[in-house]
């Protein structure tokens, strides 16, 4: 069977800091520091509801951490700006290489999915508003099974909606937690370096492969293969 691929979505195929000029005419010079303060609480409030097992939706991490952020930088913002700030939170635009990464990967003949914390039919209106869509044979999300990332459980469900073993399996993501996650799951993992500031957790496990975009994904997997 073909090598299959999991891309994660959020920070790896979609600029989270997107919503970074709406911000910029909120907060104004703060716009960086907001949005990375809530990308960060947004995940944390993801870990702590799978290790809590109190499920909700990937969507209602990012409102709290959006809530939080308000409160935690003292910039209040009104329910207007909040709520424009989530619906650009639904169409973020795709990093400039993935359209051409996703284009080598097809060609190199991988089975190509979206694999997210997301719920789907958001991952799905990310992918088709920044027109990559059309490049996946299926959108996988956490929420089939009411747990997110780094849950070995959710990794387990990717490999078995997209039956495959793990060792045919790569997990293609810029969030070492989610590389560490994948590999402590049995899949391999492309961590995909987005910044040359961005460091690895030193745990002792280092991603099978790394590249500076994805772009150079195919041909990285394939010589490692
Ligand atoms: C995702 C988060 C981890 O898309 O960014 O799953």
């Amino acid at each position: 069977m073909a090598t299959t691929l999991a891309f994660d979505v959020y920070g790896t195929l979609i600029d989270t800091h997107g919503v970074s000029l709406a911000l910029q005419g909120m907060v104004g010079t703060r716009a960086a520091e907001f949005s990375r303060h809530w990308r960060d609480k947004q995940l944390e409030y993801s870990f702590r509801r799978g290790l809590m097992q109190h499920y909700a939706s990937f969507a209602t991490c990012t409102r709290d951490a959006l809530e939080y952020t308000c409160e935690s930088l003292g910039l209040p913002l009104d329910v207007e700006q909040r709520q424009l700030l989530l619906d650009a939170y639904r169409t973020l635009p795709a990093f400039d290489d993935v359209k051409r990464g996703l284009e080598n990967s097809r060609a190199a003949g991988f089975r190509m999915f979206a694999f997210s914390n997301g719920a789907a039919d958001a991952v799905d209106t990310l992918l088709e508003t920044a027109g990559i869509r059309g490049f996946f044979d299926d959108v996988v999300s956490c929420d089939e099974v009411k747990s997110f990332k780094p849950n070995p459980g959710v990794y387990a469900h990717f490999l078995r909606r997209a039956a495959t073993p793990g060792a045919s399996a790569w997990l293609v993501s810029s969030n070492p937690f989610d590389v560490i996650g994948a590999m402590s799951a049995g899949m391999r993992a492309a961590w995909v370096r987005r910044s040359p500031q961005a460091v690895f957790d030193p745990w002792g496990i280092a991603p099978s492969v790394t590249v500076a975009e994805l772009t150079t994904l195919a041909a990285a997997i394939g010589v490692a293969d």
